[in-house]
């Protein structure tokens, strides 16, 4: 991957944009966000048009970003930290089709929904309760819908060392991200749990010229 692929393109620049009177920390913070997770791809494998949930949205980047590229996208964001999601819902007036709320763990908010999507996320619960989720989002889908997880995957080593030490960092030290530990949980296991549930999974490695090791999953009724 060329550094110019990181550049925002149209919508991420318009989705920046809607953070410029937040504070410089919540400025930097969506900023890196960018940098870091290849939201286009994960963008691209949701619907163009149709209701659509992000769990565990943060700072709402993602959910933002995944509107402004999409005119019928309605996108709603749920995540357990209230000053995220009040940072969120600033960045979002104005913009009718993105909304964002406050929800307790592990909940996913009435369907039906086109999309569920989950971006870096499901790391931060027990394997148990990731498929618990999992299958939760996927039980809250429309005939047609998608469940969406971009996660990190479990190799390489080198990689892994990276996001491990990086997310360390932010939920241990720093204390940016809400959580006590970590379980990254293999994608081809994850993929495992969306086939039990009936859905025909696709699998895409994201992390080409990349050092997190990103992995695409996408579940698809059939
Ligand atoms: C690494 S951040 C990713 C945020 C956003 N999805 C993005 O890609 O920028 C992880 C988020 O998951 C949220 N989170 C952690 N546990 C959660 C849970 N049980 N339910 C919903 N959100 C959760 C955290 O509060 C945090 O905002």
């Amino acid at each position: 991957m060329r550094m110019s692929d990181r550049r925002p393109d149209t919508a991420g620049r318009a989705a920046l944009d809607l953070y410029r009177s937040a504070p410089a920390s919540v400025r930097t913070h969506v900023a890196v966000r960018w940098w870091s997770a290849p939201f286009p791809a994960i963008s691209a494998a949701l619907p163009r048009a149709g209701r659509i949930v992000e769990i565990g949205c943060g700072h709402g980047l993602f959910s933002a970003y995944a509107a402004l590229e999409a005119p019928d996208r309605t996108l709603v964001g749920v995540d357990i930290d209230a000053d995220k999601i009040r940072h969120a819902h600033a960045a979002a007036t104005g913009l009718d089709r993105l909304q964002f709320r406050v929800a307790p763990s592990g909940a996913v908010p009435d369907g039906p929904w086109d999309a569920a999507v989950f971006v870096d996320v499901l790391y931060l619960l027990p394997a148990a309760e990731q498929q618990r989720l999992i299958g939760e989002a996927a039980a809250a889908l429309g005939p047609h819908g998608v469940v969406v997880i971009k996660e990190m995957g479990t190799s390489p080593a080198w990689k892994v060392r990276w996001n491990t030490a990086q997310e360390t960092l932010a939920v241990r030290v720093l204390r940016i991200t809400e959580g006590g530990s970590f379980d990254f949980v293999s994608p081809e296991t994850m993929a495992g749990w969306l086939e039990e549930l009936g859905l025909a999974v696709e699998h895409v490695r994201l992390d080409r010229g990349r050092v997190h090791p990103h992995h695409l999953l996408v579940g698809r009724r059939a």
